[in-house]
């Protein structure tokens, strides 16, 4: 029988500060009515000025690694999605969260695929299983995007929150395996969602910092619009490649960064509410970690049970986008 790669424990760690839309009404000229009503964001958390990303992915590590019932050693592999690196070039974050969790000697990088990261993750994860490479590997998605969000901007300041959720996924025989992922991108439209500066197209430099370069800039309605389209032949393909129907789905985990988006293909796919999972009013878009935070947060809720099938999508600059289908393997 070949290897299956299994998603066998979830976890997340959300930071201490809540920053809520009344705060938002103090700081941009913005208003509670106007941001439930585009987003469906109520709230988001925001890391201390001392938690880097690496601590947020570190906290969230440590529990998923418990959960697992691995120990550390055990642990042959850490990648790590975030577009919120602790450092722009080097070291890795991934690096850093081995380091914190004293693993060494081990494969650990990042990888760079924003909202779109954990799926890019299981695909990567569940590749290198398959083929034997490695056993058990721990996926983090970890960002304080606070710290690339323009204070000033209303547009997208509203949007986004700090926070990190992991998996491990081991070599398994179990039946509760990762089914398919599907992953993709397009290059084109990069400068509808960017940070233009500070890499090496736009060096830090005084001029290039004095124009807010090194903040995410977003064309929010063409992003919507892309979005959505983009998503709604996403998951249908995945789940008729896969001869699976929507009323199979026992969970429909989405990429939280817009209601209005995660309504338009569940629509489109005719799920019910109990089968969708919705974090995206508490914990604002997190973009690397958002999937795993709502996976966790089913999980603690107990909605998530060992067996469950469950849908993932996301949506990302880039473009990046993907989608995943898999069956839970943790207790
Ligand atoms: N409070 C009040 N008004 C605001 C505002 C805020 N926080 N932000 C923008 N506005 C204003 C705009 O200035 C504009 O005013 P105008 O009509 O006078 O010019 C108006 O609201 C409409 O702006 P627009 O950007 O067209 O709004 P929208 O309906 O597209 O909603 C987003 C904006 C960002 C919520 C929405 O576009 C979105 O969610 N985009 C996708 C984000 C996303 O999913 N990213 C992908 C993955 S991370």
């Amino acid at each position: 029988m070949s290897i299956k790669a299994s998603l066998i424990s979830i976890s997340a760690y959300v930071p201490d500060l809540l920053l809520s839309n009344q705060d938002l009404e103090r700081m941009v000229e913005t208003s509670d009515e106007w941001i439930v009503k585009r987003t469906g964001i109520k709230t988001r958390y925001i890391a201390n000025k001392n938690e880097s990303t690496s601590d947020l992915g570190y906290k969230a590590a440590k529990l998923a690694i418990k959960r697992s019932n691995l120990n550390v050693d055990d642990i042959d592999c850490i990648i790590c999605a975030t577009i919120s690196p602790d450092h722009l070039c080097m070291p890795s974050t991934a690096c850093k969260i081995a380091h914190k969790l004293g693993i060494y000697g081990i494969t650990a990088f990042d990888i760079s695929a924003a909202c779109t990261g954990f799926i890019y993750l299981l695909e990567i994860a569940k590749s290198f299983i398959q083929s034997g490479l490695k056993k058990n590997i721990l996926i983090i998605g970890a960002e304080k995007l606070s710290s690339i969000v323009n204070w000033n901007d209303r547009s997208t300041c509203i949007l986004f929150g700090d926070g990190a959720g992991a998996a491990v996924i081991s070599a398994s025989k179990d039946e509760n395996f990762i089914i398919d992922t599907h992953t993709a991108s397009d290059g084109s439209k990069n400068d509808l969602l960017i940070t233009p500066g500070c890499g090496s197209a736009n060096p830090a430099n005084l001029e290039n910092l004095s124009q807010n370069l090194q903040f995410i800039h977003m064309k929010g309605n063409e992003v919507f619009r892309i979005a959505v389209n983009t998503l709604s032949k996403d998951v249908e393909d995945i789940l008729k490649k896969n001869q699976i129907s929507s009323k199979d789905i026992d969970l429909f985990i989405p990429h939280q960064a817009n209601l209005r988006i995660i309504n338009a293909v569940k629509q489109k796919l005719n799920l019910k509410d109990e089968q969708c999972i919705i974090t995206v009013d508490r914990f604002g878009n997190t973009s690397s970690a958002s999937i795993p935070m709502a996976m966790n947060f089913a999980y603690e809720n107990n909605k998530l049970k060992n067996g469950d099938l469950m849908l993932l999508d996301a949506f990302g600059g880039g473009f990046t986008w993907g989608s995943a289908l898999l069956k839970f393997g943790g207790k």
